[in-house]
């Protein structure tokens, strides 16, 4: 029998998608302007988010429902690691660490896979899913507008081990469908998605003050 989660996620944080959307950090980026400088603490951001929605599925991965769900050809964090060295160098662990909003997600991420493990489904769903939706035009827009080449700093967008990311998406949604959760959990799963569009915007919105601060510095240097 169906959970018809994929459904329920999709339509349950339709809402929080728009608002993500709408943060000014993400509707700069889809604009076309990205500083090099919040780019890369994006990236150490989502580096240590990552790691941790990585570690705790990697810890369930003999859990009964979530082994249903554990993909290893999604991890993000070697990549991310390939993306830290070219922003900050062969010393980067040195050089990042997450910041307060990142923190609070990791925080999160660890609590649900120690109480409630089961949520760490929306955790994966909210990242990857989204990754492999939106990537190739964000891998683009970051491409033009950090004038980079081909060749660097944009390793996060690259799922070498998937060939086919409509397909892999669609197979995805049906592991979903095929979880064995009842309706009390599938509401809890929804609610945690939506929690965590809330802790990526925070994210954002942290990243939005350093981007003005940065206009605001270039608009004063060419004085
Ligand atoms: C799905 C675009 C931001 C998470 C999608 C889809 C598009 C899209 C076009 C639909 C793909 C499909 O139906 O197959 C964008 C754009 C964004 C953005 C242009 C702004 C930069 C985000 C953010 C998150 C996110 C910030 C969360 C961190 C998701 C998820 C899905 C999705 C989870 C899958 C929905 C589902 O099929 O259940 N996105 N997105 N997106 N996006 Fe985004």
């Amino acid at each position: 029998m169906s959970s018809n989660l994929a459904t329920k996620l999709r339509e349950g944080t339709k809402k929080a998608h728009t608002m993500a959307e709408n943060v000014g950090f993400v509707k700069c980026f889809l604009k076309g302007t990205v500083e090099k400088n919040s780019y890369r603490k994006l990236v150490s951001n989502l580096y240590f988010v990552y790691c941790a929605i990585e570690e705790e599925m990697e810890n369930h991965r003999q859990h009964p429902i979530l082994s249903k769900i554990y993909f290893p050809e999604l991890t993000r964090k070697k990549s991310l690691e390939q993306d830290l060295f070219y922003y900050y160098g062969a010393n980067w662990r040195e050089e990042v660490a997450p910041s307060a909003a990142a923190t609070a997600y990791v925080e999160r991420i660890k609590e649900v896979s120690a109480t409630q493990p089961e949520l760490l489904i929306a955790q994966s769903y909210t990242r990857y899913l989204g990754d492999l939706s939106g990537g190739q035009i964000l891998k683009k827009i970051a491409q033009t507008a950090m004038n980079l080449s081909e060749a660097g700093g944009l390793a996060f967008y690259e799922f070498k081990d998937i060939t086919d990311e409509k397909a892999f998406k669609a197979n995805y949604r049906s592991a979903l469908d095929e979880l064995p959760v009842d309706e009390a959990t599938a509401d809890r799963i929804v609610d945690e998605a939506n929690a965590a569009f809330g802790m990526n915007m925070k994210m954002f919105m942290e990243l939005e003050g350093n981007l003005i601060k940065a206009i605001g510095q270039m608009l004063f240097n060419s004085l």
